[in-house]
């Protein structure tokens, strides 16, 4: 079952996504050589509580730490330990809250300091896969059509796509239905309809799509250790053009106190 938000649920869903898109900003702006990433979560647990927010993710399914940071070759899910970040490194930070009973999640992926032309070309194609799917985020179209504008924009760029991990529905749960691949399935596909949320996030490899978990359980790596790069907005469907609501500029100076 695909639950629609109305009015009023978006009312409180806007701002959980505003915080979520603010903490993903000062976390990534506190990135820099040297930090370890259990650093890294704990300031992002100290910014989200700022907010007066708590972690969509810690706890869910015993998931260890506030936020997700996976580095170079890690896909997401990537644990907080003593590893201190190095000069080049490319860091994929995930941020999912919950605020108002609403959730907000996105993900992107930084250099620390500054990073190769490989990495950075995989950054910046990732990236725009991310906007060529929401350009899809129409009523009318199906959810392929968004998973197709993903897999064709990088595809053509000669990267790869990963298939294990596929981005969701999101509401009042972090994962709702439908499912939003970042490549074309057999299947049957959805509508877009207004008011569905969809959290878009595809995941890039250089290399291979193939991945595995790691023995703590979590960490998704890339099999042939290439780097991986993950670019993620909460985005809402509506009458005319999608609303990318992980956009904290828009709602973000509207919210009292924050
Ligand atoms: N953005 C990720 C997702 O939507 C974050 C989940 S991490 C978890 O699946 F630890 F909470 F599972
Ligand atoms: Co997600």
């Amino acid at each position: 079952m695909i639950v629609l938000k109305n009015e009023r649920d978006l009312e409180a869903m806007r701002p959980a996504c505003a915080v979520a898109n603010a903490v993903l900003e000062e976390v990534a702006a506190f990135i820099k050589p040297g930090v370890t990433t259990r650093e890294v979560d704990n300031y992002a647990a100290q910014r989200i509580k700022s907010y007066g927010a708590k972690s969509a993710f810690l706890g869910y399914r015993k998931y260890p730490c506030y936020v997700c940071i996976s580095v170079n070759e890690q896909v997401v899910h990537g644990l907080a330990s003593d590893r201190r970040l190095e000069f080049g490194d490319i860091v994929s930070l995930d941020v999912g809250v919950v605020y108002n009973g609403f959730i907000g999640d996105n993900a992107k992926t930084v250099a620390v300091g500054g990073c190769g032309v490989a990495a950075q070309r995989l950054m910046d194609v990732t990236e725009r896969a991310l906007q060529e799917g929401i350009a899809k985020a129409i009523s009318g179209n199906r959810v392929v059509d968004i998973s197709r504008a993903i897999q064709n924009y990088v595809e053509s760029n000669n990267f790869s796509v990963v298939r294990e991990f596929v981005g969701h529905g999101v509401g009042r749960s972090m994962h709702e239905e439908p499912q939003v691949p970042n490549f074309v399935e057999g299947k049957s596909s959805p509508k877009l309809r207004p008011g569905m949320t969809l959290a878009i996030e595809p995941m890039v490899n250089v290399g291979r799509p193939e991945v595995q978990i790691l023995k703590d359980g979590w960490t998704v790596v890339t099999k042939d250790g290439s780097l991986s790069a993950h670019f993620e907005h909460t985005v809402l469907i509506t009458e005319s053009d999608p609303e990318i609501l992980t956009c904290r500029e828009k709602v973000l100076s509207r919210l009292k106190g924050l």
